[in-house]
């Protein structure tokens, strides 16, 4: 079977968390979008992993797959794996061949369109890793593809005709001289094939490229389990997301199916589970109707929970904008991809607080929302209808994560029950600390 892990608000939900406890059932772990912008953090005999793209599983010894829906930069991919067998590990990571490449013009003009775009508020505030200028390649059907490495007459070919293209852009759109720049060899067709065809060959040396879908489907054919793990977010989804301030690809279920080539009524037979943070963080730019920002209290408020619940971006280091939950962003959630279950994380940290509150709905021009309106403009204009919880007090999560349930202070289990409520969707596991241990798991999607 699949359990597809989904962040169900705007990245860093603590996907990683679940992504190493449920991936300890799986035999395969595949990321299906998204590319080094990922930040995942896993905690595993006491070592702290950052991984940007290397599937979290593969820290615990499983197969990960990078699928046909990611982009991939071969040298944060090659950075990532020796650093991991560094630290003692043997990660096991193959990548489809349908996959597309990062090549350092998009990551040069990722930078320079962000900041073309700042003057108008347009800017993403993108991880700067080169994401959306890739999948402008693919969709313009001009992208260099990871089978295109291991074949150098193809490479050539196809650096040929693109990198003109993104030189006159960079040139002529946005008024980089290249030749003068840092940015001459990202530009320049020869040390790219270079660099890019030896990068090939390492991949064919390590027998790490796949037809993915095949590749997957005959796994599950034998008997195995997959684990879908998405990167960022619904809400930062190209299609379901709060456009334009929003990644390039589908980190929606749906794109576990179309990322991966493993059949849409497979994923679909199988487990969809929404990873929920207790309130919300963000890391780009874009409204947030629940944002903690408008008064000096509320501001003291963000930076304390930023504080304490470590809100700084995994790949950036950007402090993350600190909000209320979003409830209506949460039910948009769970029917953009149809949650058979959830896990909440961080009540830790909201824990001690003097108020909880959560934006239980929108008021827009007088009229009460339940979910998202589809276009940002709209969405900027709502004010959110807040509904206060008891707060709970600290207590020792260690020990809550040892007991059980039963050990959740009573006040965080009335806010559980109500996100469940509201989400239609059992609960599944319940995040209080940081750390591999601090999660009381009630069940696991593998026995479902
Ligand atoms: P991801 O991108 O969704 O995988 O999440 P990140 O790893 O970027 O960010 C989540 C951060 O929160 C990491 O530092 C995790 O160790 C941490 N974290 C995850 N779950 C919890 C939790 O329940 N409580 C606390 N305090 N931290 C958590
Ligand atoms: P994980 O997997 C949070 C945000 C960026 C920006 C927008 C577009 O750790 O949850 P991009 O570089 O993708 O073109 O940036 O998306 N973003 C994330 N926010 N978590 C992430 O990943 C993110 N990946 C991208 O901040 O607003
Ligand atoms: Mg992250």
């Amino acid at each position: 079977m699949t359990v597809t892990i989904v962040g169900s608000q705007l990245g860093d939900e603590g996907k990683g968390a679940l992504v190493d406890i449920w991936g300890g059932d799986s035999d395969v772990v595949v990321r299906y979008q998204g590319g080094d912008n990922a930040g995942h953090t896993v905690v595993h005999d006491g070592t702290e992993y950052k991984l940007s793209l290397v599937p979290s599983g593969a820290v615990r010894g499983k197969i990960g797959v990078l699928g046909n829906g990611c982009v991939v930069n071969p040298e944060t991919l090659f950075d990532e794996l020796d650093t991991l067998r560094d630290q003692g590990l043997d990660p096991d990571v193959r990548i489809a061949r349908r996959a597309h490449v990062i090549l350092p013009y998009h990551r040069v003009i990722d930078g320079i369109e962000e900041e073309a775009k700042s003057d108008d508020d347009l800017a993403a505030g993108t991880t700067g890793r080169g994401i959306g200028p890739t999948y402008e390649d693919k969709a313009g059907r001009r992208g260099i593809r990871i089978g295109d490495l291991l074949d150098p007459d193809v490479l050539r070919e196809r650096l040929e005709y693109a990198v003109p293209q993104k030189r006159t852009l960079a040139e002529e759109a946005y008024g980089l001289d290249v030749a003068t720049s840092d940015h001459a060899d990202a530009f320049d067709i020869d040390h790219l094939f270079e660099t890019y065809r030896a990068y090939g060959e390492r991949l064919a040396a390590e027998s790490m490229t796949v037809n993915a879908g095949e590749f997957l489907t005959d796994k599950l054919d034998a008997g195995d389990e997959l684990l879908f793990e998405g990167a960022q977010g619904t809400s930062i989804d190209i299609d379901h997301g709060i456009y334009p301030y929003v990644t390039s690809s589908n980190p929606t279920a749906g794109g576990a199916a179309v990322g991966s080539g493993v059949a849409p009524t497979v994923v679909g037979g199988g487990e969809v589970v929404g990873i929920v943070k207790a309130y919300l963080s963000r890391v780009g730019t874009g409204p947030l109707p629940t944002e903690l920002d408008g008064t000096d209290s509320e501001e003291e408020l963000a930076d304390f929970i930023r504080e304490k619940g470590g809100e700084f971006g995994t790949v950036t280091g950007r402090p993350r904008r600190i909000g209320w939950l979003d409830m209506p962003m949460l039910r948009h959630a769970a029917r953009a991809n149809g949650f058979t279950g959830i896990a909440v994380n961080h009540i830790d940290v909201l824990a001690g607080l003097d108020e909880i509150n959560v934006g239980h709905a929108y008021d827009l021009d007088g009229e009460e929302l339940l979910t998202m309106p589809a276009t940002t403009e709209r969405w900027s204009r709502c004010d959110p209808v807040l509904r206060s919880f008891e707060p709970w007090e600290e207590v020792d999560w260690s020990a809550v994560a040892a007991e059980g349930y039963d050990a959740i202070p009573d006040n965080a289990q009335a806010y559980l029950d109500y996100i469940s409520a509201e989400v239609d969707a059992p609960i599944y596991a319940i995040g209080v600390g940081p750390g591999r241990d601090e999660t009381v798991v009630l069940d696991n999607p593998f026995e479902q």
